[in-house]
Order: C-alpha cells, then structure tokens, then sequence
C-alpha cells in the first residue's frame, strides 16, 4: 500500500499494520536544507514562488519516511490576501501590518471572492506537488481557524493574553460576527481552491482555541469551523488541530472533521475510546521530546504506539509543531520507531 493509502485509510479509521507518520511544521528551521535555502530567500519569497515552496515541502521527505507532505505556507496568507499584511519581528513572533480595531477597517477588508485570485500561487504549488509525488504521498493543504486568524488580525501580530480578540467579542459581538464570517467565506474558497488542485486532506488550525472561555468556544470559533466544513465536498477528509481545548473534543468530533489532531496534553488512548470510532485521531507526542535523545524518543514512542494498540483511526504526529531545537538524529529514530511498528 502506499503512503496515500495508508493516510487516507487512517482518515477512514480503519485497521492498519501500523499508523501513517508525518510532523506539523516538517519543512522549517530544524532542517539543514531548510536553513541553507532561506539564506537566499526570505520565507514570504519561499511562500510565494511556486517551485521555492514546492521544494521546500519536499525537503523533509527526501530525508525522512514520511507518509504525508505538508503545503509549505502559512495561515497568515489569508489576512493578506484580505489586505491586512504581515512580517516576522526580529525578537520572534508575528507582526501584521496594523492592527485590525474598527468595524470601518473589519468592512474595508477585500472581499472573500478575491481570495482565490490573490492566492492562486498556492494552488500553483499544490499542482507542482501533486504532479511531482505521483499519488505515493497524500498531499495536505490546511489553514487557520476564523478564530486564530481573528486573534492575529485583531491583535495586531502575536499577543500574550488575547486581551483584543476577546474584548471585541465580548463588546461588539456583531462587528466580531462580521470579521468571522469574512474570514470563513475567505477560507471556504481558499479550501476549496485547494482541493481542486490536488489536496488529498485539509488540516484547520485552531491554534489558540484554548484561549477563550470554555463556555464561548462554540460561538468564538467551533460554530464557525463547521460551517467551513460543511460547505466542503461530503466526506473530503478534513483534521482538525485545536491545542489546548480538551474538554471540547467530543463537540469537536460533531463537526464533519473526519480527524481530531490533539495536543500532548491528553493521554491519546482514552481519547481514542471517548470519540467515537468513525472519527480518528492524530498525535501527540509532546515536540520537546524532539530536541532530547534518539532513545528517549523511541522509548516515548512506543509507549505512545503500545497504548494504542488494537484501536484503528490513528496518524502518527506530534501534539504541535516541530520546534527548530530538533536533532535530525531523533527524527530519524521516531520515523524508524512508527514505520517499524506492527499492530
Ligand atoms: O507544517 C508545515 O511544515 C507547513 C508549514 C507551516 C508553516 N506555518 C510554516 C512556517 C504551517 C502549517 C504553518 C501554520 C501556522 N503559521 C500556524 C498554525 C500552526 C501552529 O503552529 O499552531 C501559525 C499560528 C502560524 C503563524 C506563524 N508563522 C508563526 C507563529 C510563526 C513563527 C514566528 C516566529 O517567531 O518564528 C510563523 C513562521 C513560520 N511558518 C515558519 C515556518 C517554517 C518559520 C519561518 C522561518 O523560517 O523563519
């Protein structure tokens, strides 16, 4: 079986001989490969050549056994392409070009018919892409939740507290309502726009989920994923990834996803007997363990793979993205840990 078929069985949660294997944030800064093209070219310049990024997503396959490539890209693209750009400060973290504070500025934003236009190298990079793995790798496309997006457009970059986002939800629901309801319109097109051009599966971030009040994440961010999916083709497989929001889950398998990417912070075995069985999962090693020893990997990942044992729906990650501290060396024995794996 390929790698494809492996991926999309686990979507389908059904049995395998042992789980597909791929890592959020793959292509990046803990690859050599990574670091020598971004020498040359900045990572917007990356993002928006089509062959540039297309090389980039495949860097960390020709490395390692991967079963899945990741479109190399951001979830800022939407934002800009809604004419609210963005650059990365030097002390770390985002900056958007201003900061998104008044419902005059919310109405001002392109329209979310624009954004196939404006984004139409990614659909460029995912024909490159599909063209150059010949249907033995499933091909991701993703991109953030209305919600994450909404707290970077509002905060103006990375934000400590969510103090913005949160106080125009809470103050002035209709002007947040509007943002959001751009902001899936927008994402709508640019998902389906991927999946014309050849994504096999779409992960949403909803990266800061957890940061909202437990009683509002339906109404900040979950009723407006399923309202993405929905509008998505019946059964396409989309993950959803939504860190810190675990006592959401079960709300979460309702919403058409056909797999929930959990963070570290579950233990990912009752998750998997909590949901129900026609939803899989995906995770979670903790990445930190990415930048310790060969053997404490394999001896972590195992643990992981054993507690799973006898369960079906399962694609092998990390709980969030490798971090640039990573060793190649405990890359390699997590990709020998799970390949090398028997259920
Ligand atoms: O998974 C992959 O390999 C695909 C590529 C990918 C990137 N960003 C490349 C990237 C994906 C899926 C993302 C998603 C993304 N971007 C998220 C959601 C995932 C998550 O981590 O929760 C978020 C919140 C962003 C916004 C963003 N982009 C941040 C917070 C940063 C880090 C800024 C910093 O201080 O370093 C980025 C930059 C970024 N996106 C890099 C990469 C490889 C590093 C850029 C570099 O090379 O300097």
């Amino acid at each position: 079986m390929t790698s494809r078929e492996r991926f999309l069985a686990a979507c389908a949660a059904q049995p395998l001989d042992r789980p597909p294997l791929w890592l959020m944030r793959q292509a990046g800064r803990y690859l050599p490969e990574y670091r020598a093209l971004k020498a040359k070219s900045s990572f917007l310049e990356m993002v928006r050549t089509p062959a540039l990024a297309a090389e980039v997503t495949l860097q960390p396959l020709r490395r390692f056994a991967f079963d899945a490539a990741i479109l190399f890209s951001d979830i800022l693209v939407i934002p800009e392409a809604l004419g609210q750009g963005y650059k990365f400060r030097d002390s770390g973290g985002i900056a958007m070009e201003y900061r998104l504070d008044t419902r005059t500025q919310i109405d001002a934003l392109a329209p979310a018919a624009a954004v196939p236009d404006r984004l139409r190298y990614v659909a460029d990079t995912l024909i490159l892409l599909k063209r150059e793995l010949a249907g033995h790798h499933a091909l991701l496309g993703f991109g953030g939740s209305p919600w994450t997006l909404a707290a970077y457009m509002v905060e103006g970059g990375s934000s400590e507290d969510f103090a913005r986002i949160k106080t125009l939800f809470y103050t002035d629901r209709a002007a947040f309502d509007a943002l959001l309801e751009k902001l899936s319109a927008a994402l709508i097109a640019y998902f389906k726009m991927q999946i014309a051009a050849g994504a096999d599966a779409i992960q949403i971030f909803d990266s800061w989920g957890g940061v909202i009040a437990g009683a509002d994440y339906e109404a900040a961010s979950l009723r407006w994923i399923r309202q993405i999916i929905a509008a998505l083709p019946r059964e396409f497989p989309v993950i959803l990834y939504a860190k810190g929001t675990a006592p959401h889950l079960t709300d979460q398998a309702f919403t058409g996803a056909r797999v929930l990417s959990v963070d570290w912070t579950c233990d990912l075995a009752i998750v998997r007997r909590t949901l129900p069985a026609n939803v899989a999962v995906q995770g979670n090693l903790d990445p930190v363990l990415m930048a310790t020893e060969p053997a404490i990997v394999r001896r972590e990942a195992a643990r992981l793979l054993e507690s799973m044992r006898g369960t079906a729906g399962h694609i092998f990650n990390l709980g969030h993205g490798i971090t640039p501290d990573a060793k190649l060396e405990c890359v390699e024995a997590l990709v020998e840990t799970v390949t090398g794996w028997k259920n």
